[in-house]
């Protein structure tokens, strides 16, 4: 079972290159489901299906080609279906804060629900043993972050709040009804969540391992475009998962040669120069540009063809996990790969086992291994695209330090 997310910053391609690498998929006989996990679907607009098809089947598996499904994720069913406590809670808090009734409700799509219901499928299907390849098709960066951090923030939260808060809602609830004007949760909402983490479990330990899940970045060779995926490819080692392709799409072809296009070919020749620099080890790939847009199964299949040649969509093409515990005399060091990083923008904490390590915006909880649980974080340090941290046994110690990140080797 291969698990494979298209990743990167709006309209370069993701679309198209998931729909093409389940076409490619399927032709080697894999059986392949196709999801979109962007909201805004377009999935069944490159296969160029009829709407009303679509329409009549949303949020079922619709077969497109042989050994091929897609699936797009109708988040409002879903939540009627399986979270309308969850939901209706989530609704009733932002009515207090005084919204129209119908307003709270259409904005109560619970933060990340959509992600929550690909993710739900995504463990069903692996349990179910459904498909050999399930292909993602992601939207735009920030979100499709926040779907792969929800494993890991789910388990926090369900391990370090939620009997807390269920305890606390059960001791007031007979005396107020709401706190500081907040709604208090029902029972009904603590009992859908402990539904939710029973049905999500293991998708954790399937996002991080790369025998499985592997994330390819799509990108166009453009200065803001790399920025963007640079970012991206920092924080999907951050959250644990393995890169193992970046695409560079629409890359003008060499029989381009009108005039408008030359300062173009110059800039593009540049930036795909830099990215085998950037991203190295994780192998690049190339697609021309067509000569227009790629919509339905023969373009699919062409541009599948331009991407993959003769090899496997489902192989790993980089299988080296974001980041490891190795001991080093008496001490654990965690190394985690975090390219495109300056120390200073690293903090880091223990709290109680866990290491919390914050980069710009987007922070994760490292779960540590028992024997690394009773250590502290003793120094820090960026270098060469990774940040160490030496973990240190200190009995006497009991206060949590929070080491400096250095962008050196620690003497
Ligand atoms: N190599 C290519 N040559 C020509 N057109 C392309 C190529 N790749 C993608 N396109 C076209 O560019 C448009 C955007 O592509 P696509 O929808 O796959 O991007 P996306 O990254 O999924 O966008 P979004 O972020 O909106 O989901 C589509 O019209 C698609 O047909
Ligand atoms: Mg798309």
């Amino acid at each position: 079972m291969r698990i494979i997310l298209y990743s990167g910053k709006g309209g370069v391609g993701k679309t198209s290159i998931s729909a093409a690498s389940g076409l490619e998929a399927a032709r080697r006989g894999y059986k392949t489901l196709v999801m979109s996990v962007d909201p805004a679907h377009s999935l069944s607009d490159a296969f160029d299906l009829e709407k009303d098809l679509m329409d009549h089947e949303a949020g079922r598996l619709v077969n497109v080609a042989k050994n091929l499904w897609i699936q797009e994720v109708d988040v409002l069913e879903e939540i009627s279906r399986h979270w309308n406590s969850v939901y209706s809670y989530v609704a009733a808090l932002l009515n207090v804060s005084g919204l129209e009734q119908t307003l709270a409700e259409e904005l109560a799509i619970f933060p990340g629900m959509e992600e929550v219901s690909s993710l739900l499928y995504v463990n069903q299907y692996v349990r179910e043993k459904s498909f050999d390849v399930v292909i993602l098709d992601c939207a735009p960066t920030g979100e499709s972050l926040r779907f792969v951090s929800i494993p890991t923030t789910l388990e926090w939260y369900m391990s370090k709040i939620f009997k807390l808060e269920r305890r606390v809602a059960s001791v007031v609830r007979p005396m107020v009804h709401s706190f500081v004007g907040v709604p208090l949760p029902e029972e009904q909402y603590f009992k859908n969540l402990e539904e939710l983490h029973r049905k999500l479990s293991g998708i954790d330990k399937l996002m991080a391992d790369p025998k499985i899940t592997t994330v390819r970045l799509v990108t166009n060779p453009e200065k803001v475009v790399l920025k963007e995926t640079q970012r991206a490819f920092t924080y999907f080692c951050l959250y644990g998962l393995t890169v193992d392709a970046v695409i560079i799409n629409r890359i003008l072809p060499e029989a381009v040669s009108d005039q408008f296009f030359t300062a173009w070919k110059t800039t593009q020749e540049r930036w795909i120069r830099r990215v085998e620099e950037f991203f190295s080890p994780v192998p690049v790939w190339r697609v021309p540009m067509f000569r227009d847009e790629v919509l339905g199964v023969e373009r699919l299949k062409r541009l599948g063809r331009a991407l993959y040649g003769s090899s496997d969509p489902a192989k790993r093409y980089f299988d080296q996990a974001p980041y490891s515990f190795r001991k080093v005399s008496g001490d654990y060091h965690l190394h985690l790969r975090l390219p495109f990083v300056q120390a200073e923008h690293v903090d880091l904490y223990k709290k109680l086992d866990e290491l919390v390590i914050r980069v710009g915006g987007y922070k994760r909880h490292i779960a540590l291994p028992q024997r690394v649980a009773h250590c502290e974080p003793e120094s820090a340090c960026v270098k060469d695209g990774e940040l160490v941290v030496v973990m240190r046994r200190n009995n006497a110690q009991r206060e949590t330090k929070q080491p400096k990140v250095a962008s050196r080797t620690p003497e």
